[in-house]
């Protein structure tokens, strides 16, 4: 492990990213001993005026001792604000950034006493637009200086651009400042415990290597449903729309490691290579396999435009051309103001070659792994009915991590990956060719979306979306709903 001086920086400080999920996860991180405070100092920078107490008094409300805390609540909650400091100035000025160096180099002089190098994280916690200049303001002023070593690393979140020429646009002017290996492009979904397990599911079990293709398997479903709106965010949301928000790339990631080729080695090059081709092998999308939706309501909000058509939601079918995945239709389905806040991923075999039993009718083996709330794994098999007549029922097995890991912590999927970043670990990230084939995917219809050419159906909040997704579901993919 490295030693030396650890400073990580999250600019954009007093947004709601920063509150609610960076500062918790190194919180938590804190917490279990991941940042030493002889190492550490946390820097908030952001454009407001304020002190070092008032940013601290600001996130303290966020923070909540985890269950494996050895500190008392409020003593760890103030031993850790007081790592932080805060540096204000805007996001493209020379004075603010300088200013960040000096006080990132005074840092750096106390804790390393010249026997360590010294690494430098920059958390981008802004929106997009802000990326380039304030990546040209790190690179220009506060990159790592030390003769001992050490790194500069930027971690940057979601939107990346609009549709595939932005997002191009952003990563090459980025690029000409950072090297690949120096960028962490964050989709939080990948720090999800059961969406890491997935490799370790398909290649460390034997049972699933010989049943994970088109002989077998019907169809998959990848699914996120939220049981609330747009919450005040929509303006922001307006812009984007569910595919942007979450298909092209939450449920993009999961459909990767679910349907991507065994990597040569777990090296993190050698797993994105295969998620790259596997995301390279994906057909143009058919207009007649993505049905769009908008909740009633969703144009209450004052920042959204009153003739949006901005989709809430959405069922899009992605089809595989290669030799595991011809014909088996991948469906990919996301949306807010539904009837749960879920999300779910589901393997439906094929029926049974010569049905003896006469049983198909109760439903297929079914394979579910739930990614969130409550982590589980259950697979539907059909059974014999306990007692003396030969009938059959659908039954599960089961194994839902809280009842089989009882007492062990599932990490946020934030504390995992920011831990990632300090330790240069880029397998959970994305690359920028993986970006690029998603956009690819994604780009004609966003931009026949963003030109009215499809219309979004309304639908009532709390339910499970617009009824003619389930009928394009059974009508293009086969898929019969056998759960609520
Ligand atoms: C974010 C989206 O990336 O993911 C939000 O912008 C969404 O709209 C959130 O609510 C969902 O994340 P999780 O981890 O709660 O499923």
């Amino acid at each position: 492990t490295e030693t030396g001086s650890l400073s990580i920086v999250v600019l954009g400080a007093s947004g709601d990213l920063a509150k609610k999920k960076t500062f918790p996860a190194l919180f938590h991180l804190y917490g279990q001993g991941f940042l030493p405070p002889n190492e550490v100092c946390i820097f908030g920078y952001a454009r407001t005026k304020i002190t070092d107490n008032e940013l601290r008094d600001r996130l303290r409300g966020y923070l909540v001792p985890g269950k494996n805390s050895s500190l008392e609540q409020s003593e760890e909650v103030s031993k850790f604000l007081h790592l932080i400091k805060y540096v204000s100035g805007s996001y493209d000025s020379k004075d603010g950034f300088c200013n960040l160096d000096k006080e990132i180099s005074e840092h750096e002089s106390l804790k390393s006493s010249a026997q360590g190098s010294s690494r430098r994280l920059f958390y981008l916690a802004l929106p997009p637009t802000v990326y380039p200049s304030v990546c040209k303001m790190i690179k220009t002023y506060c990159m790592n200086k030390s003769d001992l070593g050490g790194w500069t690393r930027i971690v940057v979140e979601k939107p990346f651009g609009k549709d595939l020429e932005s997002a191009e646009q952003l990563s090459t002017e980025i690029g000409e400042l950072f090297e690949e290996p120096q960028i962490y492009r964050i989709d939080h979904y990948l720090g999800k415990e059961l969406v890491q397990n997935m490799l370790v599911l398909r290649f460390a079990n034997r049972l699933f290597m010989p049943q994970w293709n088109r002989d077998n398997i019907a169809n998959v479903q990848i699914v996120f449903r939220e049981d609330f709106g747009t919450e005040g965010r929509g303006g922001y949301f307006d812009q984007y729309g569910i595919i942007r928000d979450i298909i092209q790339n939450h449920l993009l990631q999961v459909f990767c490691l679910v349907a991507m080729e065994k990597p040569v080695s777990l090296k993190p090059e050698h797993i994105r290579d295969e998620k790259v081709k596997v995301l390279e092998s994906v057909l143009p999308i058919k207009d007649d396999e993505v049905v769009l939706g908008q909740y009633e309501g969703y144009r209450d909000d004052a920042t959204v435009p009153d003739h949006s058509n901005t989709p809430t939601f959405a069922t899009v079918i992605l089809r595989v051309h290669n030799e595991r995945w011809e014909g088996v239709p991948f469906i990919l389905k996301a949306g807010k103001a539904l009837n749960a806040r879920k999300a779910d991923i589901r393997v439906q075999f094929k029926d049974v070659p010569g049905d003896i039993f006469k049983c198909q009718k109760q439903g297929r083996n079914e394979f579910v792994i739930r990614l969130q709330p409550s982590e589980a794994m259950y697979m539907k098999l059909t059974v014999k009915k306990p007692g003396l007549e030969m009938e059959t029922i659908q039954s599960e097995l089961d194994l839902s991590y809280r009842q089989r890991y009882q007492g062990a912590t599932i990490p946020e999927a934030y504390e995992r990956l920011i831990l990632d970043t300090i330790r240069g670990d880029q397998q959970h990230f994305v690359r920028r060719d993986e970006l690029k084939a998603s956009w690819e995917i994604f780009t004609p219809l966003l931009h026949r979306i963003d030109k009215g050419e499809f219309k979004s159906i309304p639908y009532k909040p709390g339910t499970r979306g617009p009824a003619e997704a389930d009928k394009v579901l059974l009508e293009k993919a086969g898929y019969v709903q056998t759960h609520g």
